[in-house]
């Protein structure tokens, strides 16, 4: 693996199984009754989030404290940032820190990527969301939740998403989500295929290693996991289309729509849900929406990308077979 994570397209099918493996690890931590790991005691993860969030750090929060690193917070609202210091200084500040990572949502496309590249900071980068390009965790995420629905938790180790046919709806143009979820679900070996109406769909997605349809009734039949994305009001700057009603009319998934996917396939979405419009409320509260899952498993990703990272050789998580090795 990279020392930074910066996108998902620059994962080998390899480093996303061992990221994925190592997540299961993490996870059986959370099982227990003392979630707490020492693996990166004295090491120093900060938060840089130049961006709204709920969800992505709050979880790199809890990964980082359960790995017992040190986690400082830093949101660009109420920070000098609003005084008018660049992402440099704000960098070198992190750096005379002590920072060992640094976790960074921005709103420009490739902040994430100038940090890395920059020599401003010594530490690993992670991307928590870059503008309108790239989120790695979250796809990370979404393919440890897959795997754990569609291959299963024990039977999983060691698998892709070899076959699995994923269909990504919605505002296909603003969405990092995206993005990083066809590239990392086609390394997995999954079928992708996004379904959005024209005016949210990117110019060169001739390019991307996935199919495009205009029709979700047509594809849901043939989805293992669909996944409704956000209409990303704050970066549309156009009507991208007529009403709202007619947005979900088209492309929103309810009840009856969700009746046509196969019994085993799940509904998934990286929230924040706008409900009514991408999704129904019952749709979103049903069995089969894996969106509250999404969030803890976000959590044992994280600690995966955060372990992997910066943990070295020791192994993450030392199992009863280890230990008896080790009294032999
Ligand atoms: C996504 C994001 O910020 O890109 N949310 C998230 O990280 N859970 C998607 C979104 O905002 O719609």
């Amino acid at each position: 693996m990279k020392r930074h994570l910066i996108s998902a397209a620059d994962l080998t099918r390899d480093d996303a199984v061992l990221i994925l493996d190592t997540a299961e690890e993490m996870a059986r931590v959370a099982d227990r009754p003392i979630k707490k790991l020492p693996t990166l005691r004295g090491r120093t993860v900060v938060n840089l989030f130049f961006e709204d969030s709920t969800r992505t750090r709050i979880s790199f929060e809890a990964a980082a404290k359960r790995l017992s690193a040190d986690v400082i917070n830093f949101s660009a609202k109420g920070s000098s940032v609003s005084k008018g210091e660049s992402l440099k200084d704000t960098a070198l500040t992190l750096e005379a820190m002590g920072a060992d990572a640094v976790v960074i949502r921005h709103h420009a496309s490739g902040a994430p990527y100038r940090l890395a590249n920059s020599g401003w900071i010594d530490g690993a980068v992670v991307n928590a969301g870059d503008g309108t390009h790239e989120h790695p965790t979250q796809a990370l995420l979404d393919a440890f939740t897959m795997r754990r629905r569609l291959v299963g938790r024990d039977a999983g180790i060691g698998q892709d998403l070899s076959g699995r046919r994923i269909t990504i709806v919605g505002d296909v143009l603003h969405s990092r989500v995206a993005r990083s979820n066809v590239h990392l679900l086609t390394t997995l070996g999954a079928e992708v295929t996004l379904v959005a109406p024209p005016t949210l769909v990117p110019v060169g997605v001739e390019s991307w290693p996935c199919e495009v349809s205009y029709d979700l009734d047509a594809v849901l039949p043939k989805s293992d996991a669909v996944m409704m994305l956000r209409v990303q009001r704050e970066r549309m700057n156009a009507a991208f289309f007529p009403t709202e009603r007619e947005y979900s009319r088209r492309y929103g998934l309810d009840g009856d729509r969700m009746a046509k996917m196969p019994e085993h396939a799940v509904v998934m979405h990286p929230g924040p849900m706008n409900r009514g419009m991408e999704i129904t409320a019952a749709v979103a509260d049903s069995d089969r929406c894996t969106a509250v899952e999404q969030v803890a498993n976000g959590v044992s990703t994280r600690m995966a990308v955060l372990y992997l990272l910066l943990g070295g050789s020791e192994p993450a998580v030392t199992t009863n077979n280890a230990r008896t090795e080790e009294n032999k």
